[in-house]
């Protein structure tokens, strides 16, 4: 079953102090970066675009074909920005792929860099995971003293400044354009489109926005080649990528496999779902992708796939959860995160995600009316496709999803409080001692 796994990117995770520069080239680490260099950006560019490489940041979105709308007689500087905010509810490919090996990206940088022409980089990392920044500065450090880094790199003429920046602490922040405000210093909030940041993007000027394992899966691109990487994966969704599975599951974690592996060999890979129990629903790609459920187990994970299914591939975000999870709840708790981190720009989120807690609250408490589905699906009709943005969009998927596949859940919900039907102990993984909701409010600890 392992021969499933094809680790890349994850593949000196394991090995020890794996983020150390010296230990990165020990295994061939900067080899790409030298090899692009004697190429032409073109050609670097033209690599990328044959890989079939697709944004591994939600939307999908290829690669090479994003760095070619740059325009090249813009005056202006270019621009590279990674977005390593990773705030997506259980995604957790991003961190774990910094912290082991942050030269991975730290080389991806400097190529694509090269391929775009533009002569400065930024990495704009969620500001909480302090850790994970103090690796990738050290890291860049270490770069610059290479020569990997900075002037005249490795001799090339070429020239560039990678700059780490510490983020906001939102979740809007990793939108694309809000987080181009966010980086230049102002409250992050998302931009009207077009124009689109590759041809007005940071300073006004041409801009590639592109996640951290899109950029991160460069250098190999570079150094095995585009039919290496197209040798993997589906038609449509080539090569590798990371799941990452969490929840109910017995061996949560990232998997490196080809994309289009199904959720049910993954599982077979984590265990399965734990002792006893039973998968009930699951996320593709996070809590902004349409749930599916057990008869969903054989599908692809490709685009294809979960598009064909209702759904999205999304961030690749694995969340599952068994027999013992109340839908309303699981559904209310995704609901209250959006609300809070709805940034305010637009009315129909701001208020709809406010009225869908106020409803929702409601139903996990057993106190919904006749009408009250109607009314969460009204809001969700009034907030879907007329935001702003697609933080709006996530909200709405996972609810409307939510209804579709488990409508009797939300009816028991007009009589029956949900920690009656699920209570919270059944569900949850660990003794945490926090404190759970009950029909009289907040009680103490669970014993
Ligand atoms: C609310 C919201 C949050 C997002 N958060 C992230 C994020 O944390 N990381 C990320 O790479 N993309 C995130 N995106 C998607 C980005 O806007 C953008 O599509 C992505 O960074 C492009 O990179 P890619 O082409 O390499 O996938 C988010 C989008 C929305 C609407
Ligand atoms: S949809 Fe929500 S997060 Fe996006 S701009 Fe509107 S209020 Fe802000």
């Amino acid at each position: 079953m392992t021969d499933l796994l094809t680790p890349v990117l994850s593949e000196n995770w394991a090995d020890e102090r794996a983020w150390k520069l010296t230990n990165y080239e020990r295994r061939g680490g900067y080899r790409a970066l030298r090899k692009a260099l004697g190429s032409t950006p073109a050609e670097v560019m033209e690599t990328v675009k044959d890989s079939g490489l697709r944004g591994r940041g939600g939307a999908g979105f290829p690669t090479g074909m994003k760095w070619s709308f740059v325009p090249k007689d813009n005056p202006n500087p270019k621009y590279l920005v990674v977005n390593a905010d990773e705030s997506e509810p259980g995604t957790c490919k991003d961190m774990p792929l910094m912290l082991a090996s942050p030269h991975t990206l730290v080389e991806g940088v400097i190529i694509s860099s090269y391929a775009i022409g533009c002569a400065y980089a930024f990495i704009y990392c969620r500001g909480e995971v302090l850790h994970v920044i103090r690796r990738l500065q050290q890291a860049v450090r270490e770069a610059y003293s290479a020569g990997y880094a900075g002037k005249n790199i490795l001799g090339s003429g070429y020239d560039l400044e990678v700059v780490v920046h510490a983020g906001a602490g939102a979740y809007i922040c990793g939108e694309e354009t809000a987080l181009l405000d966010s980086l230049e210093g102002r409250r992050g909030q998302p931009r009207l489109r077009p124009p689109f940041p590759a041809v007005a993007g940071l300073y006004a000027s041409p801009t590639v926005v592109n996640n951290v394992e899109s950029i991160a899966s460069v250098p190999a691109i570079i150094d095995r080649g585009s039919s290496w990487f197209s040798s993997m994966g589906t038609e449509k969704s080539k090569g590798m990528t990371l799941y990452s599975l969490s929840g109910h599951v017995r061996n949560p974690g990232q998997f490196e496999a080809p994309l289009g592996i199904t959720l049910r060999q993954l599982l077979d890979l984590a265990g399965g779902i734990r002792e006893g129990h039973e998968l009930k629903f699951w996320t593709p790609g996070g809590s902004s992708t349409p749930i599916l459920t057990p008869e969903h187990l054989d599908l692809p994970l490709d685009y294809e796939g979960m598009a064909a299914a209702g759904s999205m591939l999304g961030t690749k975000a694995l969340q599952c959860f068994d027999e013992t999870t109340s839908v309303v709840r699981t559904t209310l708790r995704w609901i209250e995160f959006y609300k809070h981190e709805s940034c305010g720009k637009c009315t129909p989120c701001r208020e709809g995600n406010w009225w869908l807690v106020q409803i929702l609250s409601k139903f996990e408490a057993g106190r919904a009316e006749e009408g009250d589905i109607e009314k969460l699906l009204d809001i969700a009709d009034d907030m879907g496709g007329r935001s702003f943005c697609a933080l709006a969009d996530g909200a709405v998927a996972c609810l409307t999803s939510a209804i579709k596949h488990f409508r009797p859940e939300f009816e028991q919900g007009l009589k029956t409080p949900a920690w009656e039907l699920f209570p919270y102990e059944r569900s949850a993984l660990f003794d945490t001692g926090a404190e759970v909701r009950t029909a009289a409010g907040l009680k103490g600890a669970h014993a």
